[in-house]
This record gives structure tokens, sequence and C-alpha cells, in this order.
């Protein structure tokens, strides 16, 4: 098989098994088939969904060079898109079923539970990495694309906080993604040390 038709092939197979599952919760929901506390549920979903695919982003240029295999890097964007996607829902969610878009009642959210602040670090983070993205901005942002693109690495570091401490008790799950976040960002450690130590 040509390059051309493995990248479209993984492609499908990212969008397949990025929206599907969404769609279906969403649909569990809307069918209140989501157990005693659908709002928790749905909140929890999201989140793990954004920062698995968020890992599985930031895995796919070392693997690439592992199996030798550059054509992977053309799928990166796409799973950087999809994590936002994640990201934002979860976002909503909580907005919508929280707070109840009410932005007081937010602000006394962030006051009162710091890992809702963390949390909003690293979704403005995103945005800002998403709108990016387009190549179109790309080319015109220059050397200060790669710049800001390396806050990535922060993103993850803040996600794995930010799970940290929204758990009261059960902490084995969060400390788990710590382990894995730092399993990923120590086979990028040459270009963390490099991004540390030139600037
Ligand atoms: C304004 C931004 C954000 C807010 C207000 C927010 C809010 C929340 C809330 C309320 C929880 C549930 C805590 C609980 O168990 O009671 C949570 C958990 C979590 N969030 Fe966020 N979050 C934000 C951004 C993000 C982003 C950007 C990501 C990932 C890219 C993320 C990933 C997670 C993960 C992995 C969990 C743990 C899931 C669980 O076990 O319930 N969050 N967040």
């Amino acid at each position: 098989m040509n390059t051309r038709n493995k990248v479209l092939l993984l492609k499908i197979f990212i969008h397949l098994s990025a929206m599907l599952p969404l769609v279906y919760y969403y649909y569990l929901a809307i069918a209140d088939d989501l157990g005693g506390d659908p709002v928790e549920a749905i909140i929890h979903f999201t989140g793990i969904g954004a920062f698995n695919l968020l890992l599985i982003t930031l895995l796919v240029s070392p693997m690439a060079k592992k199996i030798k295999q550059g054509y992977l890097l053309q799928v990166r964007r796409l799973l950087g898109i999809y994590t936002f996607v994640y990201a934002f829902c979860h976002v909503v969610n909580f907005f919508a079923f929280e707070v109840q878009f009410d932005v007081a009642l937010f602000v006394e959210e962030v006051i009162k539970r710091p890992y809702v602040l963390i949390g909003m670090l690293a979704f403005v983070l995103l945005i800002a990495l998403t709108i990016t993205s387009l190549s179109r901005l790309k080319k015109k942002m220059g050397k200060r694309w790669q710049t800001l693109h390396n806050s990535i690495y922060l993103v993850a570091i803040l996600i794995a906080w930010h799970f940290y401490w929204s758990v009261k008790s059960e902490i084995s799950s969060p400390l788990f993604y710590v382990f894995l976040t730092l399993l990923v960002l120590s086979m990028r450690k040459s270009k963390i040390k490099k991004i540390l130590f030139t600037s």
C-alpha cells in the first residue's frame, strides 16, 4: 500500500474511533441511560478522552522515529484537533450542567477548587494550539509557531495536575496518569531539555 493510502486509512480509523464513542455517549445521556449521576459520567468520559488523545498525540513523533514510519506524523494534527473536541465537550458540560452558565458561580468554583483554574489554563492553551494548527497561520507565524506549540508539554503537565487535584480519595487512577504523562514526556526529554536550556 502506498503512503497516501496508509495515511488515509489511518485518518478514517482516527475519525471513527474518536467520533463514534462521543456520539454514543451523548446518545446515552439523552436517553437517560448513564446511571445515577449522568453529569459526572459525561464530565469523566470527555475529560479522560481528552487526556488519552493528548498523550497519544505526544506519542506519535517518538513512535514514528522508533519504527521509522515518518508518514505517521501526518496524523498528529487530526489527533490534536480531537483532543480539543473532547476538551471542549468536557468544559461545555461543566459550564452547562455544573454551573448552569452562571459566571459568578464559575468564579466561586475557581476560588474554591484550584483544580478548575489549572484546567482552565490548560484549556486556554489548547484553544491557542488548535487555532494556530491551521497551515496558513503556521506559515505566517514562522518561528513563533514552534515556540507556542512547545507549550503542549506544559498542557500535559497541567492536565495531570488537574486530574490529580480533582479527585477526593481514590488516587490510583490519577497517579497512573501522572506516571503515563512522565513516561511520554521522558520519550521527548532531549527536545524538552533543548526548550528549557535555549530559552
Ligand atoms: C475550564 C476548564 C476545565 C474545567 C472547568 C474542568 C472541570 C472538571 C471537573 C468538574 C472535573 C470532575 C471532578 C470530579 O470528579 O468531581 C474534571 C475532571 C477531569 N478533567 Fe477537567 N476541566 C477543565 C479542563 C480540562 C481539560 C482541558 C482537560 C483535558 C485536556 C481536562 C481533563 C480532565 C480529566 C482527565 C479529569 C478526570 C476525570 C475524572 O476522573 O472524573 N479538564 N474536570
